[in-house]
């Protein structure tokens, strides 16, 4: 294999990679406000229910399991796009995506740290 190949395989690796883990969290806020987020039909947002991150609990980044409306979820992803298909009725996103990225790193800013015991 050409070493200018490797190079390019790492460089686009690395790209996807980032891709995959940043999201802009201004972006993410426009999404959370929206009450068009995933061809939503309900006229509600995420900020209708969870303002300033209410009832977003604070260990929400560190849990790996998660129960929402009587179903169990592995992702947070996966939770996201629960409250997308039930409150807002509206189509799930790409867990993947990038609105996906952007609304995780909008919630990130809204949930306090856990104070340390
Ligand atoms: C009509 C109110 C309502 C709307 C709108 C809503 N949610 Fe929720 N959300 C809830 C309720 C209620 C729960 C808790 C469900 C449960 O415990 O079964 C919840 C739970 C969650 C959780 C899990 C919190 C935790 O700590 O376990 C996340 C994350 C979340 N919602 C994100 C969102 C996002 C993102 C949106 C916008 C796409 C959204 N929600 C829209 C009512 C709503």
């Amino acid at each position: 294999m050409d070493k200018a190949f490797i190079v390019v395989a790492v460089l686009m690796t690395a790209g996807g990679f980032h891709l995959a883990h940043t999201g802009n969290a201004d972006k993410g806020k426009v999404l959370f406000e929206s009450a068009a987020l995933g061809g939503a039909t309900t006229g509600k947002s995420c900020a209708t229910c969870h303002d300033g991150g209410k009832g977003l609990g604070s260990s929400l980044f560190e849990r790996k399991h998660f129960t929402i409306m009587g179903r169990e979820e592995n992702s947070l992803a996966d939770v996201v796009n629960v409250c997308i298909d039930q409150p807002l009725g509206g189509t799930g996103l790409d867990p993947r995506g990038e609105e996906m990225n952007h609304l995780i790193a909008y919630m990130k800013t809204l949930i306090k740290q856990p104070t340390k015991k």
